[in-house]
């Protein structure tokens, strides 16, 4: 029985490396490059198992679709996975599988990254010696050595963004439900989020997005948070109430940000629109600000991580089609 697959929303990039990752799986890939959507669903008719990315719409409407199709698997090759109406696809008797672990440390090095940047100006730098202009002023950082740094999240990503502030000699608060034992023994202090608000200089989010903490970031926590904060998301969008964040850098209340994720990426990622208007007025309002470093949801585009989710996914494939569990079922 041949194995078919249908990946939508491809890059070159997926492809390549599903290519080869497929070498150790040999199933029978086809690969569309618009995204998973209403309008494109049809693409996935008589595909058992689709493949689908963090910006594909997976709502109630196109699983209905989905189904009628006879897609039985929807194989996220990414870690998130709020963009799945989970509830929708159990209804209709399909399969979700998602790829948990890929390279924490891709993201976590990134978000790092990004504090880096942020702190020292190396983004302001670029553009400034490029036209010979040497001056410094407005590029004074500080130290992150013995600065307090607040981790939102000590699951994978979190930890390792925790094992790489500790060695650069960093205090770190972290708030979780649940305590990780490699952060404990690093010396990581639990504390609940007020307490992480008020001390930290540094915060950074690590949590995926539930319908517990949409918004975790909202005005009154922004008001709780230290004057001067830096602030990072590199996890999901919702998690940061956009406005309130604004009036924050506006009264200077935080003095960097750092987003991969933006609550309103999903229309702009991974395609080029500099052909067109910005319509999003939040967006750009936060692009006028030269304390604010915004990508979009890049964080896990590393070779390791690529090549690990593509064999992950292909396997969560493969288990669907052997009858087996993959153990990254949702
Ligand atoms: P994980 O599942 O290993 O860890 C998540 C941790 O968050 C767990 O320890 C959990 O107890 C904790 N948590 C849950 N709700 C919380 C809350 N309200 N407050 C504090 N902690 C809470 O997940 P992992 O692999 O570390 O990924 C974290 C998030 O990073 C993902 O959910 C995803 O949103 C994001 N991500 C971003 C990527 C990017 O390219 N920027 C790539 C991959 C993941």
């Amino acid at each position: 029985m041949s194995m078919k697959l249908a990946v939508f929303n491809t890059h070159s990039y997926d492809k390549a490396f599903f290519e080869q990752a497929n070498n150790g799986f040999g199933l029978d890939i086809s690969f569309f490059e618009p995204r998973l959507t209403v309008e494109t669903v049809k693409l996935a008719e008589k595909y058992p198992a689709v493949c689908a990315f963090v910006n594909d719409v997976v709502d109630r409407e196109v699983i209905e679709q989905l189904a009628k199709g006879d897609t039985k698997l929807i194989a996220l090759r990414s870690a998130g996975y709020n963009n799945v109406d989970l509830a929708a696809a159990k209804q209709y008797d399909i399969n979700v599988a998602n790829v948990p672990a890929y390279s924490p440390e891709s993201v976590a090095e990134y978000t790092v990254g990004m504090m880096l940047t942020l702190n020292r100006k190396i983004h302001r730098a670029y553009n400034r010696v490029k036209e010979s202009n040497f001056a410094l002023n407005g590029f004074i950082g500080f130290d992150f050595h013995n600065r307090t740094v607040g981790v939102i999240g000590t699951g994978r990503i979190g930890t390792a963004v925790v094992k790489i502030m500790h060695g650069m000699g960093c205090r770190v608060l972290a708030y979780d439900p649940v305590q990780n034992e490699a952060c404990l023994e690093l010396g990581v202090n639990y504390v609940g989020l007020p307490e992480l608000l008020a001390e930290s200089d540094v915060i950074t989010l690590h949590c995926p997005m539930t319908e517990d903490n949409y918004h975790i970031i909202d005005e009154k926590a922004v008001k709780a948070m230290k004057d001067g904060v830096m602030l990072l998301n590199t996890s999901r969008g919702g998690l940061i109430d956009t406005d309130a964040v604004i009036a924050g850098l506006k009264s200077g209340k935080i003095s960097n940000l750092g987003l991969d994720v933006y609550e309103n990426e999903k229309p702009l990622l991974y395609d080029d629109h500099s052909n067109e208007l910005l319509l999003d007025d939040v967006l750009g309002r936060l692009l006028t600000f030269p304390n604010v470093l915004i990508t979009g949801h890049q964080g896990f585009f590393t070779e390791d991580a690529l090549s690990a989710i593509a064999s992950t996914t292909l396997y969560n494939v493969k288990c669907f089609y052997e009858n087996k569990t993959s153990g990254n079922e949702l």
